[in-house]
């Protein structure tokens, strides 16, 4: 079955980011000029999906507002550039896709966010991208895994290798025999502590999944942090349907945490055309390097 339809979570509560992320999803922190949920969706325009679900918090609206709502590109003082301007931010979403939003009434946890979307998924084959794990690559990293999918109709999740002192941070994966990308999981840690990781692969914030991974969220109980946990849904499915690992191509900034936020900042305002290296002489500057 075709993939066309893509979940964002975007209901946590974000409180890495308090007092920022109080009123406004840690989704909408711009990198650069740009929201990070806006990175995640022309990421997933790129990779061919055209039904986009968003699973919100409903004291948040601005991720709705942001791809729904128009600039009024009528003002009467409005220069022809100005004008032009408004209209482009009035089409970030091309015609033929559609957006969806549903509710999360509490933060449980991601593998209880997805659940949210079980009726707008219905019983097609989805993926997931959490926005705030930000990928730079010359090809979406989704884009990788879709031409995954499609050769083997199983779900995919990215990984990649990360320092085993950090495996607390990470859902943690073991792995079977595979090719050099393409590997079988046996087995999934939920935040481990390093002596307890099974490897030095973290997943990432990308997913495809067959849809029988909603049948094995909906029977597992509350796990690490009292969270309905998705590595805990992705482990109960293993033992009956084969899930891979991807290691992606590309660069992942962690922008759930203020550091990597940080550094994702900083590296794409150093691409920035127009003041990109102006910031680079400030940095040499500032560094004295
Ligand atoms: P995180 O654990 O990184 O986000 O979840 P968080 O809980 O909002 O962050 P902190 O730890 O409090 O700072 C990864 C993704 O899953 C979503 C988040 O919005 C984020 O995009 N999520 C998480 C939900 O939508 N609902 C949840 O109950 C938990």
């Amino acid at each position: 079955m075709k993939l066309n339809k893509v979940v964002f979570p975007v209901a946590g509560l974000g409180s890495r980011f308090f007092p920022a992320t109080k009123a406004t999803p840690k989704e909408m922190l711009p990198i650069v000029d740009k929201p990070l949920i806006q990175y995640a969706v022309e990421e997933a325009l790129d990779a061919g999906f055209t039904e986009l679900i968003f699973v919100t918090a409903k004291s948040k609206t601005s991720i709705r507002d942001h791809f729904e709502s128009k600039l009024n590109t009528e003002l009467s003082n409005l220069t022809k550039e100005k004008k032009e301007l408004l209209s482009k931010m009035n089409k970030i979403i091309p015609n033929g896709v559609s957006c969806k939003y549903v509710f999360q009434e509490e933060p449980l946890g991601l593998g209880h966010a997805i659940l949210q979307a079980k009726q707008l998924i219905n019983d097609e084959p989805f993926a997931v991208i959490l926005a705030d794990d930000l990928i730079d690559t010359k090809i979406g990293a989704l884009k990788q895994m879709v031409d995954l999918y499609n050769d083997t109709n199983s779900s995919i999740i990215s990984v990649q290798k990360v320092d085993k002192a950090s495996s607390i941070q990470y859902g943690m994966v073991s792995i079977d025999e595979g090719s050099q990308n393409m590997m079988k999981l046996t087995d999934i840690i939920e935040k481990p502590l390093p002596e307890n990781a099974p490897s030095n692969l973290g997943v990432v914030g990308r997913y495809i999944f067959c849809n029988k991974i909603l049948k094995f969220l909906e029977n597992i109980s509350f796990g690490t942090g009292n969270e309905i946990q998705l590595t805990d849904g992705i482990k109960s499915m293993l033992i009956a349907h084969p899930v891979y690992a991807y290691e992606f191509e590309g660069t992942r900034y962690d922008c759930g945490d203020k550091l990597g936020f940080i550094k994702a900042n900083i590296e794409y305002a150093l691409k920035n055309k127009i003041f990109g290296d102006d910031l680079e002489d400030y940095l040499k500057n500032r560094l004295k390097i």
